[in-house]
């Protein structure tokens, strides 16, 4: 079977794809900080050489408002499916930097994980996908499956240029299925299949108090404190349990299935494991809801950061004339982005106090999505999963969002399989991040063996 010849290729030049890992882990593409744009620009055209490399065709970077996307392709399997795949080269912000046992951008291995930031999300994920063509072009020179590779730059920062792209772009869109590698199995001993992603709604409130910063001895005790009114809104947009306080906010909420929340118990996930995990005290959120409802069918609402006012060592006795807080709402089915913005627009307003100026703004916000897990698609994963990990993947949500997925389904009007590699404790968008190298490795294989098996007649028949 050819694919064997190819996964041997794979595993031989294994060193060699890490090396490459590592060069476009140095490149600190953050995509949500503008002096991170060139950085983007330069992952979006090493990737871009890289594949060009492979042998992928009709290379381009797509450059436009935003940051750069990647296009390739190659086509000539005549009579197969075409998968369209998808990954993001931007990464996340550092801080806090001095957490970091070995610096962000410099690809150290400890202990059997490439420690860097991106490398699980998403570069290391990516590179599965672009070895795996790789691999099939040098041992065969060809690939089984036509491919073709849509690599965004903002998937971490709202991803307004894929968007645009997904409406003017449909001739180099067309595919049967998007092949989606952002996501982690259920944990190292239970590879898995995700068929849901939350969406999200991301805004900033505002508070105003006087027009400019006061001595808080001159005017403490008169002056509104925009932190203090700030702090009153947050306080009631959750209660003490976790639960989100904003009037009709559950009222669209879809629980699953029971057969699927029966599923998820016998995963074996504990209130008190994951506390231990977690290093809290306890975990919050309605305890008559399992821990993974409450991570993957429930939504939830976070406080992300409260920018404004003095934070600096030391002291500086001021009332602040801003004050801000930066919100997140994970949304699951059938809440709507447009919905849940709205319902959270109107609670903010009504919550605020009279004595200053509360303003809420929308940074963006998706839809949640499930995915259709009885596809032949799904099932050529699965078979792919089992042949190289001996056991066969589990089918499970994640809290997470990644926005196009919705779009893919939506606007192309296909399924996507969304195949990750993460491991729970890679600590994403946290410090210290990383991509087990076993996991990288087996991930090459997983995807060349999955696109060997989507193409086959047994699984499209
Ligand atoms: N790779 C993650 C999504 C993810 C997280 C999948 C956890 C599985 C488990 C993705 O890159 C991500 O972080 N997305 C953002 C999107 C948001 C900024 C619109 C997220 O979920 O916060
Ligand atoms: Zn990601």
């Amino acid at each position: 079977m050819t694919s064997e010849s190819v996964r041997s290729y794979a595993r031989h030049h294994a060193s060699e794809y890490r090396r490459q890992l590592e060069e476009l882990l140095r490149i600190p593409s953050i995509s949500t900080l503008p002096e991170h744009a060139e950085d983007c620009e330069r992952a979006a055209r090493w990737l871009a050489d890289r594949m060009t490399a492979a042998g992928l065709e009709n290379v381009e970077v797509v450059r436009g408002r935003g940051r750069p996307l990647v296009y390739a392709d190659w086509l000539h399997a005549e009579g197969a499916p075409t998968v369209l795949v998808y990954g993001h080269y931007d990464v996340q912000p550092v801080d806090p930097p001095e957490l970091w046992i070995s610096p962000p951008f410099e690809p150290e291995v400890r202990d059997g994980f490439i420690y860097a930031r991106g490398s699980v999300d998403d570069k290391g994920q990516v590179m599965t996908m672009v070895a795996a063509a790789d691999a099939y072009l040098q041992m065969e020179g060809r690939l089984p499956i036509n491919v073709r590779f849509l690599i965004e730059g903002e998937e971490e920062s709202g991803g307004e240029h894929i968007k645009r792209f997904l409406q003017t772009d449909l001739d180099r869109l067309k595919a049967d299925f998007a092949h989606v590698a952002d996501s982690s199995f259920f944990d190292s001993a239970t590879p898995s299949i995700d068929t849901g992603l939350r969406g999200i709604v991301y805004a900033e409130i505002r508070v105003r108090g006087a027009d400019h910063d006061l001595h808080s001895g001159e005017y403490g005790g008169v002056a509104p404190n925009p932190f203090i009114s700030l702090a009153r809104v947050i306080a009631q947009l959750r209660d003490e349990h976790g639960v989100v306080m904003i009037p009709g906010f559950y009222d669209e909420v879809k629980p699953p299935p029971e057969t699927v929340l029966e599923d998820w118990r016998s995963l074996g996930v504990t209130e008190e494991k994951v506390a231990r995990d977690l290093h809290v005290r306890r975990l919050i959120g309605d305890s008559d809801r399992s821990v993974l409802e409450r991570q993957w069918a429930l939504p939830t609402l976070d406080v992300h950061g409260m920018p404004g006012g003095f934070t600096a060592e030391g002291a500086k006795t001021v009332i602040p004339a801003l004050a801000s807080a930066k919100v997140s709402m994970r949304i699951v089915p059938d809440q709507t982005a447009d919905g849940v913005w709205r319902l959270f627009e109107q609670a903010v307003r009504r919550m605020a106090p009279d004595d200053v100026e509360v303003t809420v703004k929308l940074i963006h916000g998706d839809d949640p999505v499930l995915v259709p897990e009885k596809t032949p698609e799904i099932r050529a994963a699965a078979a792919a999963v089992r042949e190289v990990y001996g056991k066969e993947p589990v089918l499970i949500r994640t809290g997470g969002s990644i926005p196009v997925v919705g779009l893919f389904q939506e606007r192309l009007g296909i399924p996507t399989v969304l195949l990750g590699f993460g491991l729970p404790g890679s600590n994403l968008h946290a410090p210290n991040e990383r991509f087990s190298v076993e996991q990288f490795e087996r991930g090459i294989e997983t995807n060349a063996l999955f696109w060997g098996l989507a193409a086959t007649r047994k699984f499209r028949g």
